[in-house]
């Protein structure tokens, strides 16, 4: 199996999500749309003794796309593979990695925009008909080999829609939009995590965690065990308001869930360029952050609770955002 790690996460979150993760549609919480139509999906092709066509998860990173591609396999009561975009790196990787599926097995590819071209290419057949077309030796003495591949399903996950190529687009018979959670959703996950956890929790701790987790369930486990640390050491172990509040005050989180970055994203967004607009990358300098995980991690979600607009001039701050930091302006905003 090829292994690999999601940059953003390090090996204690990797451990954590490991063992927190659902492994059924009745165990996964929010995203009711995308578990409606999947359940639908499996339970149709189930019957007909067929494996599910191929699966595109769209959504920024931390909601859940790879324990859902689990949740897919599970269900479907077939072996999963486990690899992403970077980690192909020959046509060859791919290669070594489809010969070993059985019918029905589901692949998944994490990151899939982040495929080289030659490996996306060998992809096509493969994903169409089963099959590839292997090219041994170079030159004259060349020759191509038919392998048949048995029916498979690829899960592709990846942050952005507008990152893949039209033609793998349009070989994922189903697409999954992966939305942030609710509250209600994240309380849920957060319960659900600190009963794992053996630590107890007041429902208003949960829900302070919840509003303050960027509709991230990555996040509200992240936060609840920091949460729960603070409890333990300044508490009596149990999570209450409180001691959230206090706890996400040491860790710079503000009342509207926002982390040092997305405040110096902000802040320099005004400081530096008096509210913009001002384009993505130039924001990226300034904070010393790499423009890509700026557009996946960061900025969906404060588009989304509009504190930034998108124009075709570049980035703006809005109203809100000057509010929330406490910083005047001058003029009309937005
Ligand atoms: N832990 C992290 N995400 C989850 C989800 N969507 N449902 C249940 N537990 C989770």
């Amino acid at each position: 199996m090829n292994e690999t790690t999601t940059p953003e996460l390090n090996s204690d979150d990797l451990a954590t999500e490991l063992s927190l993760r659902p492994t059924t549609f009745a165990q996964y919480i929010g995203q009711d749309k995308v578990k409606e139509q999947m359940q639908i999906f499996i339970q149709a092709a189930k019957q007909r003794e067929e494996a599910l066509d191929h699966v595109l998860l769209f959504g920024p990173p931390g909601l859940g796309k790879t324990t859902m591609a689990f949740v897919i396999a599970n269900e479907l009561g077939v072996n999963i593979r486990q690899t992403s975009g970077p980690a192909i790196e020959k046509a060859g990787d791919l290669v070594a990695i489809l010969n070993e599926l059985e019918p029905g097995d589901v692949l998944f590819i994490d990151e899939i925009h982040r495929l080289p071209m030659n490996v996306e290419e060998v992809l096509y057949s493969a994903m169409e008909d089963f099959y590839i077309d292997i090219m041994l030796g170079s030159g004259d003495g060349s020759r191509s080999v038919h392998l048949d591949l048995p029916p498979f399903t690829l899960v592709g996950a990846t942050t952005r829609a507008g990152m893949l190529s039209n033609p793998l687009r349009a070989r994922f018979g189903i697409s999954a939009h992966m939305e942030y959670y609710d509250t209600t959703s994240l309380e849920e996950i957060v319960k659900r995590t600190a009963d794992i956890f053996d630590t107890e929790i007041i429902p208003s701790g949960a829900h302070e965690i919840a509003l303050r987790s960027r509709g991230t369930p990555r996040i509200a486990n992240r936060l609840l065990k920091r949460v729960r640390d603070y409890a333990q050491i300044k508490g009596n172990g149990s999570i209450d308001r409180d001691i959230t509040d206090a706890a996400l005050k040491i860790l710079d989180v503000d009342s509207e869930g926002l982390d040092v970055t997305d405040q110096k994203i902000l802040r320099t967004m005004i400081d530096l360029y008096n509210g913009g607009p001002v384009g993505l990358s130039t924001i990226a300098v300034a904070i010393a952050e790499d423009p890509e995980t700026l557009e996946d991690m960061y900025e969906p979600y404060l588009v989304q609770q509009g504190f930034i607009i998108r124009t075709k001039q570049g980035r703006k701050v809005t109203e809100k955002a000057y509010t929330h930091l406490g910083i005047a302006h001058q003029g009309e905003l937005l």
